[in-house]
C-alpha cells in the first residue's frame, strides 16, 4: 500500500512559492510542477489506484479541490504581474517630477512696497482714492485755472460728464485733507494716466506716489530732507539728486527734482535723453489756494507735496531702459525681479 499523500501540507507549499514568484519564468516553473500532466496533484490523481479503496474518495476529492484552488490562485497571481508590468511601462519613476511654475510680485510691485516701507519709516501713512477721477478733485480744487492747457484733450482721458481718468495722483492731497485735520503725514501710491505719445520714457498708464505732510511749520527744508533721505535708502549713496525750479499750480515754490542717471553714470544714454540726468518727481510748498479749498488756514498751516513716478525710480535702480517692457507681461522680463 502506498502512503497516504499529505495533501494540505503540499498545498500550503506550493502557494508559498506561488507568493514567491515575481515573473513569467517562475509562474511557468510553479505551473508545471503543481499543475502539469507531471506536476504533483496529477501524479496523486493518477497513484489514487494504489490507494485503499476506502482512501481513494477523500484524497481524490482533496486533491481535485487543491488543484483547483491552486489554478485559480496561480490565474491570480499571473494577472497581478502583468498589470504590474503594464503600469511600469507606463510610469518612469525616474523622470523628473512636473514643476508648478511660481508666480511672483510685479516689479512696480516690489518698488511700490519698498517705497511705501521707506516713507513709512519717517512716518508717512498709506491712503488711496480712485483712478476715474473728478475734475474738481483732478483740477479744480488743486487750483488749476479754467483754461490751463493741462485740463484739455492732449493730456487728460476724458470718461464721460464730469469724469476723467486722474492724470496724477495729486487728487487724493484734497480727499485726505477733506476727511483729516493736520497734522498729516500721507503716502498715496497708485496708477495715473495721461494721453501721451507713447515712448521708451513715458507711457498712457503709469504710477505715481504721492506724498504730502501738512502741519504747522512745515518748510521746504524738510521737503529736501525726505526726499534726499528717500534717495540714499532706495538709491544707495552714490545718487545724487539736482532740484530745478518749476511749476506746478498747487505748490508754491515748486521744484522738479533729477536724479543723476545710475544707467549711464551720468555720460548720456537713451534712458536720461542723453542728459545724465533723469526727472523722478515734482514738489513744492502746497500751494495757500489748496489749502483754502479743503478749509485749512493757510496763515497756519504749511505743507509740502511731492509726485514721484514710479517707473522712473524702477527703471533707473534696476536699469531698465524702456519703460514698455513693465506693461508687456514678457516672462522674460518679469522673471528677472
Ligand atoms: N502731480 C504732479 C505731476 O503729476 C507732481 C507733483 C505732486 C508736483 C505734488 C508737486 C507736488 O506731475
Amino acid at each position: 500500500m502506498a502512503d497516504v499523500p499529505d495533501i494540505d501540507r503540499l498545498t500550503a507549499q506550493a502557494a508559498a512559492e506561488l507568493e514567491r514568484a515575481e515573473d513569467q519564468q517562475a509562474l511557468d516553473g510553479f505551473k508545471s510542477r503543481w499543475l502539469g500532466r507531471k506536476g504533483e496533484l496529477s501524479l496523486i490523481l493518477r497513484g489514487l489506484k494504489d490507494l485503499a479503496p476506502e482512501q481513494r474518495r477523500e484524497i481524490g476529492v482533496a486533491a481535485n479541490q487543491a488543484r483547483e484552488k491552486l489554478q485559480a490562485a496561480y490565474d491570480q497571481r499571473k494577472g497581478a504581474l502583468e498589470q504590474n508590468k503594464a503600469v511600469a511601462v507606463d510610469l518612469d519613476y525616474t523622470l523628473p517630477g512636473r514643476t508648478v511654475p511660481r508666480g511672483g510680485l510685479h516689479v512696480l510691485t516690489q518698488v511700490t512696497d519698498e517705497i511705501v516701507r521707506i516713507f513709512y519709516g519717517m512716518g508717512f501713512e498709506v491712503a488711496d482714492g480712485p483712478e476715474i477721477e473728478t475734475d474738481y478733485y483732478n483740477f479744480t480744487a488743486l487750483n488749476f485755472p479754467p483754461d490751463h492747457p493741462a485740463r484739455d484733450m492732449q493730456d487728460t482721458f476724458f470718461v464721460e460728464g464730469d469724469y476723467l481718468l486722474r492724470t496724477h495722483t495729486s487728487p487724493v492731497q484734497i480727499r485726505v485733507f477733506e476727511k483729516r485735520r493736520p497734522p498729516v503725514r500721507i503716502l498715496a501710491p497708485g496708477r495715473s494716466y495721461r494721453n501721451e505719445a507713447i515712448n521708451a520714457r513715458s507711457y498712457c498708464m503709469f504710477h505715481q506716489v504721492e506724498g504730502f505732510y501738512a502741519a504747522a511749520d512745515v518748510s521746504f527744508a524738510d521737503l529736501k530732507g525726505v526726499l534726499v533721505g528717500f534717495a540714499e535708502q532706495f538709491f544707495g549713496a552714490e545718487a545724487k539728486l539736482r532740484f530745478r525750479p518749476s511749476f506746478f499750480p498747487f505748490t508754491e515754490p515748486s521744484t522738479e527734482v533729477d536724479i543723476s542717471c545710475l544707467l549711464c553714470g551720468g555720460k548720456g544714454c537713451r534712458l536720461c535723453k542723453y542728459e545724465g540726468w533723469l526727472e523722478i518727481l515734482g514738489a513744492g510748498m502746497i500751494d495757500p489756494e489748496v489749502f483754502r479749498a479743503v478749509n485749512y488756514d493757510p496763515e497756519r498751516i504749511s505743507g509740502f507735496a511731492f509726485g514721484m513716478g514710479i517707473e522712473r525710480l524702477a527703471m533707473m535702480k534696476y536699469r531698465i531702459d524702456d519703460i514698455r517692457l513693465f506693461f508687456e507681461n514678457d516672462l522674460r522680463f518679469l522673471a528677472q525681479f
